[in-house]
């Protein structure tokens, strides 16, 4: 995918994590803006700042908004541990983050890179939808915009029944970018559920990789307890299969374009992904909804990120 640029809104979180492997692994990687999700700003920031020294790069970080636009939620350190990389006191990186917001540095890339810009979204989408009040024409110089997250059958993971955490973390900014952007790919948490890892043959995979497979397997290890102790019977990994069809986008098998948008108030349903599968109330379609991918390649990819070719 060397024709394009590409810029991550992201979380880190060890899902995140892969994903951004593969991205340096394969594309040209502009820079990382972070928010606040799966474990707090100064934590995702600092992840950032440690995996980029690890892959080797000079890739800049900035750091996004610490809290969702509207309401505080809980994070998800019970999955990732509560420094957002399992615990495991590592060495910080030496470098900062740059003094630019997010936002703005989301804003600028579309401008320096007008029409070349692929943006992925891994986390609460705050930062992207920030970006976006502050200059409504960003989509019209985005080439790609993928989302990971949403659950388009309800199935969520997250707060309420039908939540997956990046939209349920943010309803309010999800909300903005859903009703805003004209048309971006969604990769959902359901998707992710179906193309899940088996446990063992990732590991053997990691075992067999290079610095970057060691530094993953050691952020992985409370995350891959917790996903066993769970009864989970495989591995999920949904930042990673979104970055799959970022980079590349041949690899989904199946895909459907629906209108979403998403639930702020209900009780039982706040932060829903509701998909309007029998286009009754017939607006466009907003999402192109990924259902599924090449299995193989998704992991060749995996594969490829940490040197175990
Ligand atoms: O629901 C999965 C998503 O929430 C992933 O992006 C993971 O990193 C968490 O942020
Ligand atoms: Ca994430």
């Amino acid at each position: 995918m060397q024709k394009y640029k590409i810029l991550i809104d992201t979380d880190p979180g060890v899902d995140d994590a892969m994903a951004i492997l593969m991205a340096h692994d394969r594309a040209d990687v502009l820079g990382l803006s972070v928010a606040a999700g799966n474990v707090g700003l100064n934590y995702t920031v600092a992840n950032a700042l440690k995996l980029v020294d690890v892959i080797g790069a000079q890739t800049p970080v900035y750091a996004g908004c610490a809290t969702p636009l509207v309401h505080a939620a809980a994070d998800a350190a019970a999955v990732h541990g509560s420094d957002g990389f399992g615990d495991t006191g590592y060495t910080p990186s030496t470098r900062k983050a740059q003094s630019e917001h997010a936002a703005l540095a989301i804003l600028r890339a579309s401008h320096e890179h007008a029409g070349k810009l692929v943006l992925v979204a891994l986390a609460p989408l705050t930062n992207v939808a920030l970006a976006l009040k502050l200059d409504p024409s960003l989509p019209q110089r985005v080439a790609k915009f993928v989302v990971m997250g949403g659950a388009v059958t309800g199935r969520g993971n997250y707060g309420t029944v039908p939540a997956e955490f990046n939209i349920g973390f943010d309803p309010e900014a999800a909300h903005v970018v859903f009703s805003s952007w004209p048309h971006f790919t969604l990769v959902d948490w359901e998707a992710t559920v179906r193309h899940g890892l088996d446990f063992e043959r990732f590991e053997a995979m990691l075992d067999k990789g290079d610095a970057r497979a060691q530094f993953y397997a050691s952020i992985t290890q409370k995350t891959r307890a917790w996903s066993r102790e769970r009864g989970r019977p495989k591995l999920l990994i949904a930042d990673a299969l979104a970055m799959a069809v970022a980079l590349e986008p041949d690899i989904v098998l199946r895909e459907e374009e629906r209108h979403v948008a998403v639930e702020l108030d209900g009780r039982l349903t706040r932060g829903a992904t509701v998909v309007d599968w029998e286009n009754r109330l017939g607006e466009r379609a907003n999402a192109r909804i990924v259902l599924d991918v090449d299995q193989s390649r998704f992991e060749a990819l995996l594969a490829s990120a940490v040197g175990a070719r």
